[in-house]
């Protein structure tokens, strides 16, 4: 199964997305999954992620290796399973690049905190926001997958 996390730049949140559900699956020995992210936008193709998405997996020891940011094309949202998006404007980005799909999924909808979108912080500057934020929702998204996969 194919799990593609999706924001605008893809460096920060859906790299740090991306590598605390590497770690999750990882601590739990969940086999057969690929993760995955990638951006919207092309204005950071092939940089490392933010500095301070860095900050925040090496403050809670969640390895980070190999990243480069790249943009969805076709081929990576037909071999997904789910594309796990961070707020509206991906969501919609998305739709309009590839057609209304089931399996675009906006991950706050899986967030017990108060959150319906996961805010920038490219512009909010809050990553620790971020982090409790994912981190959150990828554990409810992880139980919900396996009571309905
Ligand atoms: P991200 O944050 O979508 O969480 O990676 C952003 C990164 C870069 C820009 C916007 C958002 N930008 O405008 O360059």
């Amino acid at each position: 199964m194919k799990i593609v996390f999706v924001c605008l730049g893809n460096i920060c949140r859906s790299p740090m997305a991306e590598f605390i559900a590497k770690y999750y699956t990882k601590r739990r020995k969940i086999k057969n999954l690929e993760i995955s992210s990638c951006g919207t936008a092309n204005y950071h193709e092939g940089q490392q992620m933010h500095h301070e998405t860095k900050v925040i997996l090496d403050r809670y020891d969640i390895p980070r290796f190999g990243f480069r940011a790249k943009v969805i094309n076709k081929e990576i949202f037909d071999s997904a399973n789910y594309i796990l998006v961070m707020d509206n404007l991906n969501y919609e980005d998305v739709v309009n690049k590839f057609g209304q799909n089931k399996k675009i999924l906006k991950i706050t909808d899986f967030c017990s905190l108060n959150y319906n979108e996961v805010p920038d912080p490219w512009y909010s500057k809050n990553f620790e926001e971020t982090y409790e934020i994912l981190l959150n929702s990828i554990n409810n998204f992880f139980m919900w997958l396996k009571l309905n996969d």
